[in-house]
């Protein structure tokens, strides 16, 4: 559930009038809903009741500091993937201590600073970077808290470009070699070995392939401990899916509690948890404006203010979001339209063949955008990239200003 809601037929974020916010910060533009965040991630972290255990919301589906300060101050953990996320995190008020760190091509810059900063672990995903990790430990004369990223291979039967745990994808480490590579691990002087993590896909609608995936990682952490290689946590990654469309995942806290389940018995082993989709993407929503309405041949176009470069998931991914009216009362006839923005490309459509009834001058949101929304923004076509808004109650905080043409040259230089 989240708190975008029609009253008397408009647009609310919790109880401000979307018209309103647009009328004051123009469009586009985002708006994310600070009771929806700390809805979801309660979802997730009462779930998991008494196990011990850590929500590391994953930045990467919307690192906005406004955002961030929001999980923050429920002491949530973060998943990152870049030292700059983790100067984020902590610009936010976030606790490097509850930080794990994941990706496959950690620079020793980024390690360094990591370490620096105290992160509770590298997530790790080869044996290359368990030597750079150990290397640059010892540099600074500290031990490296890691965990080694299993793939479980197992198939979570969601778009190929977003499913990490097959054996094809570029992604963690097989499990036939995971005892060896623990060994490893084990045996370099400035690693402590702590945890297992998996990440096998995102947008996943059932829970059996993370049940599968946990029960195959918790046998592989059995036979790690005969071997006298003790794993203190278990981070089971992100992935939960949303609804976009008619998708009906299981509810957040359905989730975490058959995670948590399937750890009874085994209080010494934390459960850890990034979820960045399931908390971001339902409390938030792209508003735009009706520029045009453009009779085609065989098609009626909507073209509105927002792009594929301030939303580039339709174009990336075939994406389909909710595409809604801000104002429900009007005149004009309901046809079939392509919801397509400015830019240049064929592939630039927020929606197609959608049952709308609209004229120019009206807004429309797009629901479901406050994940691998706003951060997979780009300038193409030398655009600026929308604010953001965060809604708190009756409050209206711009957490992102518009940005403005001087700055998408910044740092560029004319030939004389
Ligand atoms: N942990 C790791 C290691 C990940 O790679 C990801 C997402 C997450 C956690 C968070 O997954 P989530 O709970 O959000 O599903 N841009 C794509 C999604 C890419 C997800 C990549 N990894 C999209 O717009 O659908």
């Amino acid at each position: 559930m989240d708190h975008f809601a029609y009253r008397d037929n408009l647009l609310y974020a919790e109880d401000v009038s979307v018209t309103d916010i647009a009328a004051d910060h123009h469009t586009p533009l985002y708006i994310y809903s600070r009771a929806t965040l700390e809805r979801h991630w309660h979802a997730f972290n009462d779930a998991l009741g008494d196990h011990p255990h850590l929500v590391c919301y994953a930045v990467k589906a919307n690192s906005n500091l406004g955002v961030l300060s929001v999980l923050a101050k429920l002491g949530s953990g973060f998943d990152i993937v870049s030292a700059g996320e983790l100067a984020r995190v902590i610009e936010a008020g976030g606790d490097p201590g509850k930080v794990v760190f994941s990706g496959v091509g950690k620079k020793a810059a980024e390690i360094r600073y990591a370490l620096e900063q105290n992160i509770l672990c590298f997530n790790v995903e080869s044996e290359p970077e368990l030597h750079r990790i150990n290397e640059v430990a010892g540099q600074l004369g500290k031990v490296a808290p890691i965990s080694l990223r299993i793939n479980p291979d197992v198939d979570a039967n969601t778009h190929p470009y977003i499913s990490t745990g097959l054996k094809a994808n570029k992604f963690g480490i097989p499990r036939e070699r995971a005892v060896a590579t623990y060994e490893l691990a084990q045996s370099l002087p400035h690693l402590d070995v702590l945890g297992m993590d998996c990440h096998i896909g995102s947008q996943l609608t059932t829970i059996g392939p993370f049940v599968d995936a946990l029960e195959r990682l918790l046998e592989l952490i059995d036979v790690l401990a005969k071997k006298d290689i003790v794993i203190r946590h278990l981070d089971l990654g992100g992935g939960l899916g949303v609804t976009y469309n008619q998708e009906s995942p299981p509810h957040p806290k359905e989730y975490a509690a058959a995670m948590a389940e399937k750890m009874a018995g085994r209080e010494n082993l934390k459960l850890i948890l990034e979820p960045g989709r399931a908390i971001a993407a339902n409390a938030g929503i792209l508003v735009t404006e009706v520029e045009f309405i453009k009779e085609g041949e065989e098609k009626h176009f909507a073209i509105v203010d927002a792009a594929m470069n301030d939303l580039l998931r339709p174009a990336l991914y075939s994406a389909w979001q909710n595409i809604v009216r801000v104002d429900i009362r009007t005149d004009a006839p309901s046809r079939t339209y392509d919801v397509v923005g400015p830019v240049c490309e064929t592939g630039d459509f927020l929606g197609k063949d959608r049952e709308l009834a609209v004229a120019a001058g009206d807004l429309l949101a797009v629901r479901s955008a406050g994940a691998y929304g706003f951060v997979m923004a780009s300038n193409y076509n030398s655009r600026c990239r929308p604010a953001e808004i965060m809604v708190d109650g009756s409050n209206v905080i711009v957490v992102r200003e518009r940005e403005n043409q001087k700055e998408l040259w910044k740092g560029e230089h004319k030939l004389t």
